[in-house]
């Protein structure tokens, strides 16, 4: 088992360095993020439903589980690519997936089952922001070419909010009493000073 995993990652790695041509076995850039997906090679077929299925709000650096949903058009064998907008946000491969540079590809052909394909992977949320998840699944054929296959594209916006990391709005309150309060004490004991100093002459 260990040799063969080992191996696995060996012919991965040796595709990766070719992922521009690589197909059936995983392919990145291909999410919608920057425009090009599935069908910049593949074409047709008729396009799938293609949906992420999961929560929309994150607690800071909190782990999220979310699902590819792959439905109809050739719906015998598919693929996915999935990527974010945040460089703070961490995509977690799960089965039948693998991490590619910091994107998510299909790790070979997938079958579908009764119409359908999911994909589950997670997302290690920021401590802050949001993030924006891109998707794309491919329905085909599975005759080992591009042709008569199609994918399909989708997005879910996802907000980090809540939790009990410590808030800006704390740390604002501190810089300006710590800014504002010096002068107004030192004031304070000049004046103190002045009406003692008056009383005693007078
Ligand atoms: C740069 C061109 C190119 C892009 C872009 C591309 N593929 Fe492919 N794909 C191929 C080629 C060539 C084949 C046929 C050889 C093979 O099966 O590996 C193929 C085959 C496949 C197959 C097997 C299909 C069959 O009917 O046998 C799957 C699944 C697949 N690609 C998924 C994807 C997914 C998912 C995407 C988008 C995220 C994608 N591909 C984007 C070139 C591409």
């Amino acid at each position: 088992m260990r040799a063969s995993l080992g191996t696995v990652s060996v012919i991965s790695a040796c595709l990766f360095s070719t992922s521009a041509l690589a197909n059936s076995s995983g392919i990145t850039g291909q999410s919608g993020k920057n425009g090009s997906t599935c069908n910049t090679c593949h074409m047709g077929g008729t396009a799938p439903t293609v949906e992420i299925s999961g929560p929309t709000t994150l607690e800071p650096n909190a782990t999220g589980q979310y699902t590819l949903i792959i439905k109809g058009g050739a719906a015998n064998v598919g693929g996915m690519n999935i990527a974010v907008d945040n460089a703070a946000a961490v995509l977690q491969a799960g089965e039948g997936s693998q991490k590619m540079g910091s994107e998510l590809t299909h790790n070979g052909m997938k079958s579908f089952t009764n119409g359908e394909l999911r994909f589950d992977f997670s997302l290690v949320a920021p401590a802050s922001g949001s993030v924006k998840l891109f998707a794309a699944g491919n329905s085909a054929n599975k005759n080992y070419a591009e042709t008569g296959d199609r994918g399909s594209t989708t997005t879910l916006n996802v907000t980090v909010s809540g939790g009990t990391a410590p808030t800006e709005p704390d740390e604002d309150k501190g810089g300006c009493s710590a800014t504002g309060g010096s002068p107004m004490l030192v004031f304070a004991l000049a004046a103190a000073t002045l009406t003692r100093l008056r009383r005693r002459q007078g």
